[in-house]
């Protein structure tokens, strides 16, 4: 799907600094039509001068569409848009005089000019019906006038200002109007409300935020700066995220908005799921140090047997135990319940060579690829299979050579697994596949269990193939 940006850039001439500059527009301009309770239109100059494309489309939460169809694509004349010409070319902003007829339903019609470093990029269109706005009061006259100053800034340029943050709270949320200096002339009835939730009874009017004592309120800083600032307000488990607006006018504050929303629920939520995921986490690290545990007894359990078999059997078991305790281990260093897996079998690979490798013997273990994180009923029989493998390798690749190499490759392929175990020793023998003995046996079921597939091929010594599923 093409970005607006590259929409922009093939209807009209324009550099990618300015068609972005459009696109941060589109991104902040839901402001200016619920302030002024209007459809805007974006109308980009086509290459050929004197027509315009709507580039973008926005509807207004606070009134009525003029246009439930969609407008993108569309494209005009100059006689067909005066204004939108006129304010193009001259640069100002230019209201129809009188409401235009369009099926019979009268429309306003404002056209404002886009201005980036200092050159008219495209024109915005303000539109909406007097028949069908709502009765004006006070809120309708403090939104318009508002909607005055960011079309104003619109025009010089100064908005949306450098660095602007995406994601705006809407009007209707929360609205504090502010004089010059940053003291609130006016607040909308659900601002009150949520300066009421955060225990705030006094009246507000003619103060300053930042004197109510309930955190980060950037206005003076937005003011000094002449940008566009994020704050909150807190008290208890209220949270009320703003956003400073100041309106410039040649360079001068002359007062600004705080756009306000009650972020309450979204931080209860985001806490819960925080406390959930130590839980998680917590869980992993003591099945992991329990695992542990059962493996060191293993392991002293094996000390005190004579029989050669039974201790080498008990040496096994506790490498299995711990393949599976670094997956948990894995785990439980990750925000969420999947690991990390590239991760997991480059410890296996340490374990095991630190485990079964004898000092003087030159055997390396190396580990490629990158699979991505995947989830924990898949990396603990993965975890275990790689082991089997990787121990196979060390104990019976090498028979008679003093070094080798064994090469664990971890592949993504679309919805598939793949995990090689090579390695450049004498070969597996045809009869050693049907063997009885534990290992590929632990593997094959394992692995069936997945729903994968397992093969052994000599190939320049050995090569263990493992492919399985990814579930969603
Ligand atoms: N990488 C390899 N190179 C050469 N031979 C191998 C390799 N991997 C396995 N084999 C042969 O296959 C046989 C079966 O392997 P398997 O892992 O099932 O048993 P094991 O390693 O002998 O015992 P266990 O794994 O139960 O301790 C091995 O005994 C060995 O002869
Ligand atoms: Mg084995």
């Amino acid at each position: 799907m093409a970005t607006l940006a590259d929409r922009i850039r093939r209807i009209s001439e324009m550099t990618i600094e300015e068609a972005e500059h459009l696109r941060t527009l589109c991104s902040s301009w839901q402001v200016l039509a619920d302030l002024s309770f209007s459809d805007l239109l974006l109308y980009v100059p086509m290459r050929r001068a004197d027509r315009f494309e709507v580039a973008a489309q926005i509807r207004p939460f606070t009134s009525q569409t003029l246009y439930p169809q969609d407008m993108v694509g569309t494209r005009v004349t100059q006689p067909e848009q005066p204004i939108v010409e006129r304010s193009y070319r001259e640069g100002q902003i230019w209201s129809q005089p009188e409401p235009v007829l369009v099926d019979g339903v009268p429309i306003r019609m404002d056209a404002v000019p886009v201005r980036y470093k200092g050159k008219v990029l495209a024109v915005i269109t303000k539109e909406g019906s007097p028949a069908t706005s709502r009765r004006p009061g006070r809120l309708e006259q403090v939104y318009l006038e508002a909607a005055e100053y960011v079309s104003h800034m619109i025009s010089e340029g100064s908005f949306p200002g450098p660095r602007m943050p995406g994601d705006w709270p809407r009007i209707g949320d929360g609205l504090f109007v502010l004089d010059e200096t940053g003291r609130v002339r006016w607040a909308s009835p659900n601002a009150l409300s949520s300066l009421r939730r955060l225990g705030i009874k006094q009246n507000i009017l003619g103060r300053y935020l930042g004197e109510l004592g309930l955190g980060d309120t950037p206005v003076e800083e937005a003011f000094a700066r002449s940008i566009t600032l994020d704050g909150e307000l807190e008290r208890g488990d209220t949270y009320i995220v703003l956003r400073v607006v100041p309106f410039i006018d040649s360079g001068s504050v002359m007062g600004g908005i705080v756009i306000s929303r009650d972020v309450s629920e979204v931080r209860q939520k985001e806490r819960l799921i925080s406390v959930k995921d130590a839980t998680i986490r917590e869980i992993h690290h003591r099945v992991k140090n329990n695992l542990q545990t059962i493996a060191s007894l293993l392991r002293l359990q094996a000390r005190r047997l004579n029989s050669e078999e039974a201790r080498s059997a008990l040496q096994e078991s506790v490498l299995r135990i711990s393949s599976i305790a670094l997956v948990h281990e894995t785990l439980s260093e990750n925000p969420s319940d999947v690991a990390e897996f590239g991760e997991v079998v480059r410890r296996i690979s340490r374990m095991v060579g630190e485990g079964l490798i004898s000092p003087d013997a030159d055997i390396q273990v190396s580990v490629t690829g990158a699979c991505g994180a995947i989830s924990a009923d898949l990396a603990t029989p993965l975890a275990v299979t790689v082991t089997e493998l990787a121990q196979n390798a060390i104990e019976h690749a090498f028979v008679g050579r003093d070094s080798g190499r064994i090469a664990i490759t971890l592949t993504k392929i679309s919805d598939h697994l793949v995990v090689r175990v090579q390695d450049d020793g004498v070969g597996i023998e045809e009869s050693a596949l049907q063997s009885s003995r534990l290992g590929l046996q632990i593997v094959r079921s394992l692995i069936a269990e997945l729903g994968g597939t397992f093969e052994v091929t000599n190939n320049k010594g050995t090569r263990a193939e493992v492919r399985v599923p990814i579930k969603r």
